[in-house]
């Protein structure tokens, strides 16, 4: 007689309905955040060559459109990055209240109000003339001086009408100085979701095309953290949960899925994950070869970064998720 084992965990994967009743995981349209990018001059829709589906947007109709479709979709929230007109080595189109951003930011809170999160993206990569995250002497970011620059820019998105800012910036003690200055211009209720553990990582490369924002010389590893390390993330989360941060963020998803484990077990706040340009952009490509099913790779990689203890996803996928959904 053959060996039989009393536990049989096949019973409970018999059919599909089964399956639904002992599902653990459940990705929801609430979960979803969109990442979108904002640039000057009217009726562009310039598509994003290496993020198909994307596309650098004007502040009109053709942003509406999208977002319209989002709203629809029952997507809470966006995130929005700027393609400035002009760049200079002190980011002065990040705090100019007619700047992409600012624009956007007025336009969907007008048109969508308190149905619509919006989120901005609060950095200086894509102002600056050399590309990095804040300002330059001698070849070194500077990070005190930076900070400056930072608040002015969430101030000028909070102006607006912004309701949450994310600084991805990575510099040191910048929520806590975002958060003092917001305060201090009357802004107590506009949020902070923190690039909190935001690595250096080679998946912006689409990203980077999108926003023009690739550094001229040198790269981010002085201010974005080493791949190698995860005690340090749990460090950078502690920093920016005592500093005040709403929501915290680990960025990129799938390869730090880790940390996203480590950051949801050990912090009460909401966790963020960040499903970068370049996990979206490897699906997309493996997918126009037929090498795999797209629409399951999506879903694959989405309820395993929810598994891993996010609460929420920013991710290029975010539509095509909600219409699964829904
Ligand atoms: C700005 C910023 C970057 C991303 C989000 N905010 C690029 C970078 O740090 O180089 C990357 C997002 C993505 O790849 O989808 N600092």
């Amino acid at each position: 007689m053959a060996f039989f084992p009393d536990r049989r965990m096949r019973r409970l994967r018999k059919n599909e309905t089964i399956r639904r009743m002992v599902r653990e995981t459940h990705l929801r349209v609430d979960d979803m955040i969109l990442p979108l990018f904002v640039t000057y001059g009217k009726d562009v829709n310039n598509p994003i060559p290496s993020m198909p589906g994307h596309s650098q947007m004007s502040v009109d109709k053709v942003l509406l459109k999208n977002v319209e479709e989002a709203v629809k979709l029952g997507i809470p929230a966006v995130i929005l990055f700027g393609i400035p007109e002009t760049k200079d080595p002190g980011a002065t189109q990040a705090y100019n209240s007619k700047a992409p951003v600012q624009r956007a930011v007025k336009l969907l809170k007008k048109e969508f109000g308190d149905d619509l999160w919006v989120i901005t993206d609060v950095c200086m990569c894509e102002y600056t003339d050399h590309g990095h995250c804040g300002l330059v002497q001698d070849g070194r970011v500077l990070n005190d001086e930076t900070l400056e620059v930072l608040a002015k820019e969430a101030i000028s998105h909070a102006k607006e009408g912004a309701d949450m800012v994310a600084p991805s910036d990575m510099m040191d003690g910048r929520v806590g100085f975002i958060r003092q200055e917001l305060d201090d211009a009357g802004f107590e209720d506009v949020s902070i979701m923190a690039y909190s553990a935001k690595y250096c990582s080679a998946f912006y490369g689409p990203f980077r095309e999108a926003a023009e924002s690739a550094p001229a010389f040198g790269d981010r590893r002085s201010y974005q953290m080493d791949p190698a390390n995860a005690r340090e993330a749990m460090k950078e989360l502690t920093l920016d949960e005592e500093e005040a941060a709403d929501i915290l963020m680990v960025k990129p998803a799938l390869p730090y899925l880790d940390v996203i484990h480590a950051a949801a077990q050990e912090f009460d706040l909401p966790i963020a994950a960040y499903q970068v340009s370049g996990e979206f952009a490897m699906i997309e490509a493996a997918a126009q070869n037929g090498w795999i099913d797209r629409t399951k790779v999506m879903m694959e990689t989405l309820i395993s970064i929810k598994r891993a203890g996010a609460d929420l996803i920013l991710t290029y996928f975010a539509k095509d998720a909600a219409r699964l959904l829904k």
